[in-house]
């Protein structure tokens, strides 16, 4: 038996080609590409491509492939029945997860359970679009507002805000919120992506294998830690604002609190360099909203704190999380729109599960009891 790593520290849970985190070169390797070299020159559907296919599409391939982020025709209208039936209360995760289950039952058993390439491919691409529709019109339906249907004159980025604004946003907010859903679309083996994986190595559906890493992505220690991020600098800012900061921050760490959006399990004590691409941005939106300004300032003393105290540095949603809402996105769609972006990267890595499987089935440290007598 090989040795026990709690919480699979450090171990090597498969081989891919799909990317790799090069901490000590600081390099989000992506099908060979540096991954912040993609976000300053590409789209998100031209590095969903490159992605899921292992090379950058040309002009042709890049236009289908645009097309189907913007179809709509496959998502049926009993779809958005279902989302009008959860509760009031529900979390935009939990409908998601529910319409991915519900959508799965739109193919035929023999064509759900086909774990070929092409049958993978075609599935996960419709799901890119389909995910995003359910994102923003789960939002949109709690809310009591109007269904958004995707505008295949936009680009993804535009399209995909817009329907979940509801009004029309300007070139920079939209190059913007594509380069986010670009740091978010595929990170090596995050639990989400462990998850899909285990799921499909039982040969089980690109479906099922989204209901488990979108499940797995809910969590605040996971995609759920943008959420976390923003509703910590605005307690601060109602709090006092940043007079305030460094002793709030000071205060939680002394009662052992975790800071959202800060560190993480590969990259220790070194910048992510995502965070480090994205901050930049936060000036040119910052004067969006009227407290742009103040956040701004609060976020970069509870980094400087951070670092002056423990070391540790801003993950990417950090920065994420106020980006959000500089763009004025609703708080409870920052974890979802995270998952709609990572769409991409699960599909890759289910079609490279399938395409050379063997099932995940680890051991235990047995500690219990033995030899109880009835
Ligand atoms: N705030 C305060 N202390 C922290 C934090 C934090 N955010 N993160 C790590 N530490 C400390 C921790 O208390 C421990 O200190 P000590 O050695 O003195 O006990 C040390 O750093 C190591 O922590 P760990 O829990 O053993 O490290 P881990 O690899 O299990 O944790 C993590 C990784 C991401 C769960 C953790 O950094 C964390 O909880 N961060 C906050 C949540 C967060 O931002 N999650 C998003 C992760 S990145 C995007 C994604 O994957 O979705």
């Amino acid at each position: 038996m090989s040795e026990f790593k709690p919480g699979l520290d450090g171990v090597i849970a498969t081989d891919t080609s799909i990317s790799y985190l090069d901490v000590d070169n600081e390099e989000i390797v992506i099908r060979g590409y540096d991954l912040i070299e993609l976000a300053g020159a590409k789209s998100y559907p031209e590095v969903a491509y490159l992605v899921i296919n292992g090379e950058l599409p040309n002009h042709k391939q890049l236009t289908n492939f645009e097309k189907i982020l913007l179809d709509d025709s496959t998502f049926p209208n009993e779809a958005y029945e279902v989302l009008k039936l959860a509760p009031k209360k529900s979390m935009v995760m939990d409908i998601i997860r529910t319409g991915i289950s519900f959508l799965a039952g739109f193919n035929d058993e023999s064509d759900l359970m086909n774990t070929s390439h092409e049958s993978n491919l075609n599935k996960g691409i419709r799901l890119i679009a389909e995910v995003a529709i359910l994102t923003a019109n789960s939002h949109r339906i709690l809310n009591n507002q109007n269904i958004i249907k995707p505008d295949n004159s936009k680009s993804f980025a535009e399209n995909f805000l817009g329907m979940i604004l509801g009004h029309k946003i300007s070139s920079k907010e939209a190059e913007i919120f594509d380069k986010i859903l670009i740091c978010y679309i595929e990170h090596e083996m995050p639990n989400s992506t462990f998850a899909a994986r285990i799921i499909g190595s039982t040969l089980s559906d690109m479906y099922g294998a989204f209901v488990g890493g979108i499940s797995s992505l809910k969590g605040p220690l996971h995609g759920g830690a943008n959420e976390a991020a923003i509703h910590m600098l605005l307690d601060i800012e109602s709090k006092g604002g940043s007079k305030i900061a460094d002793k709030y921050i000071m205060d939680k760490l002394n009662n052992k609190e975790r800071i959202m959006g800060f560190g993480h399990r590969v990259y220790m004590k070194k910048y992510d360099p995502r965070a480090l691409f994205l901050r930049d941005y936060i000036a040119e939106l910052e004067s969006n909203i009227q407290n742009g300004k103040e956040l701004h300032k609060i976020y970069k003393i509870v980094e400087e704190v951070m670092a002056r105290e423990k070391g540790l540095y801003p993950n990417t949603d950090y920065p994420i999380a106020l980006l959000f809402y500089l763009l004025g996105i609703p708080i409870p769609l920052y974890t979802p729109i995270f998952f709609a972006s990572r769409t991409s990267g699960l599909i890759a890595h289910v079609i490279e599960q399938h395409n050379n499987n063997r099932l995940f089935r680890p051991r235990v440290l047995y500690t219990g009891p033995r030899g109880l007598k009835l």
